[in-house]
């Protein structure tokens, strides 16, 4: 396509339907602030500018809006500009505010609402191609509701069914509410004809606001070529006008994720019940269970398993690696082959080679575990350097912290830790020795030696018998 366009996203607007604490458009979702998808939309039209026009808590909207678009400089295109509009009183009103920023532009504005994330790039072609094709002035993105609401009414001529005019809901006579084709609040409008369809809006109707809709029915009247297109799908139209709708799209966006993953060879068992943030990367080959938050940052390569209940993020799994039942994962990177949980808590700074067990009720934090090593059972390790091939007995505890500093312990290639075992850091575990069972541990061990400081075991015979006696 080529760049006549330039965009204009509408987010000046309060959202006092949803507390009015904060700009609407800066909630957060699993996408983003809910403009991100907005953004990145009206990106893929490859628009020469991109126009955001603010007001209410501008300054965060600004600086959110910046900061997207410089962390996603291989999607943004064009320049962006913002626009203040003053007060919000209407969505006429705020294109209004955006006109001094099309200075010096000819050809397609096209309008977006910054509280509609759902808005396909599928649909926005379709209506750009429609509103070419048909040689239009103005172009509307319509879709067909069960239930039309509070959306505004697509009012058409009977015979022709050419559009006349856009009618809000506040504003319907009763039958022209029941209309169940409504205004998805897309827009493509010719740069000649708007700035003065706008000048001549009227804030005389039931909200007392300038309607941007209402230069429909003033194209209409000029004989100007109107043309509409559906939404690929009508659900993609939702607006965000309450925390009712709000729920609504998450799961619209969730189920959507999903879908896509699907269809790249990501398998769900209950998809859902599975959470994954937009900034997670999710290989061919993956398989995902019930009830599991994939958060920030986290990578999974191919052939990974994550059985369920399982809460991951900025953290990378390595290929055919199973993440079992009940895992948290934070800051880690985990190679390939290996095995978590069920059951264990991967903290900050944790680092597992390829081959490595982790079992259940294990703790780790700030230490790695080089290739082979097995930790499999209720243990603690902090701030350990495990080298390759080590195995940690159950109930081993890294004793890591005199309460007032941390020290490291080093456990080297081979050397077998006993069970219920407490090494006393800083200290350090030779090559291929053996820390025989319920050792504490506070002084280096040689290579290949045997350390232990159990005390020996007595044995009192009949000692049971006497004291009956
Ligand atoms: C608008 C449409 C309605 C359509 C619906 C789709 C009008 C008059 N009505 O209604 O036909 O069905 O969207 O979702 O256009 N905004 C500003 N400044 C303002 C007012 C609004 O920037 O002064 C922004 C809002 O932040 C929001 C967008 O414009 O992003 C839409 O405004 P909103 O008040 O939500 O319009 P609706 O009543 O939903
Ligand atoms: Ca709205």
């Amino acid at each position: 396509m080529e760049n006549s366009v330039a965009v204009v996203i509408l987010a000046a607007g309060k959202g006092s339907r949803m507390g009015g604490k904060g700009a609407k458009v800066l909630v957060e979702t699993a996408e983003g602030p809910l403009i991100a998808p907005v953004l990145r939309t009206a990106c893929s039209l490859h628009p020469a500018r991109v126009t955001v026009v603010v007001g209410f808590e501008r300054e965060a909207v600004e600086r959110r809006v910046r900061a997207w678009w410089e962390e996603n400089p291989s999607r943004t295109s064009g320049e962006l500009r913002f626009a203040v509009q003053e007060e919000q009183r209407g969505t006429g009103d705020a294109v209004q505010a955006a006109i001094p920023s099309l200075e010096g532009f000819v050809g397609e504005v096209v309008i977006l609402c910054g509280d509609a994330p759902l808005i396909s790039e599928k649909s926005l072609t379709r209506l750009l191609e429609t509103h070419r094709q048909e040689q239009a002035t103005a172009s509307v993105l319509t879709a067909i509701l069960p239930e039309p609401g509070s959306y505004g009414r697509i009012l058409r001529d009977p015979t022709t069914g050419q559009i006349q005019a856009i009618r809000e809901a506040k504003d319907a006579s009763p039958l022209e509410f029941l209309c169940h084709e409504i205004n998805s609040g897309v827009y493509v409008v010719d740069s000649a004809f708007l700035p003065g369809a706008l000048q001549h809006l009227r804030a005389d109707n039931a909200q007392s606001e300038y309607y941007l809709t209402d230069i429909f029915q003033r194209a209409t009247e000029e004989g100007q070529g109107v043309a509409s297109a559906f939404a690929e799908r009508a659900e993609e139209v939702c607006g965000v006008n309450t925390f009712a709708d709000l729920h609504l799209i998450e799961r619209y966006q969730r189920l959507s994720r999903c879908e896509h993953l699907a269809a790249t060879g990501v398998r769900f068992t209950d998809s859902s019940s599975v959470y994954i943030h937009h900034t997670a990367e999710i290989a061919e080959g993956v398989s995902l269970g019930p009830n599991t938050v994939i958060g920030e940052n986290v990578v999974l390569h191919h052939g990974v398993t994550v059985e369920g209940l399982c809460h991951i993020s900025n953290s990378t799994v390595g290929a055919n690696t199973t993440i079992k039942w009940g895992v948290k994962i934070s800051g880690a990177e985990i190679g390939e082959a290996a095995a978590v949980g069920p059951f264990a808590h991967l903290r900050e700074k944790t680092s597992l080679g390829d081959e490595v067990k982790v079992g259940n009720f294990v703790e780790v934090k700030k230490s790695s575990l080089a290739a082979g090593s097995k930790a499999s059972h209720l243990s603690y390790l902090g701030d350990a350097v495990v080298e390759k091939e080590v195995n940690i007995g159950a109930g081993t505890i890294t004793c890591n912290y005199d309460g007032e500093n941390k020290f490291t312990t080093t456990i080297k290639e081979g050397a077998f830790i006993g069970s219920n075992s407490a090494l006393v850091a800083p200290v350090t575990i030779g090559e291929g020795a053996v820390v025989g069972a319920g050792s504490t541990i506070s002084k280096d061990v040689a290579p290949n030696a045997l350390a232990l400081t159990r005390a020996p075991q007595k044995e009192l015979p009949n000692w049971r018998t006497r004291k009956r006696r």
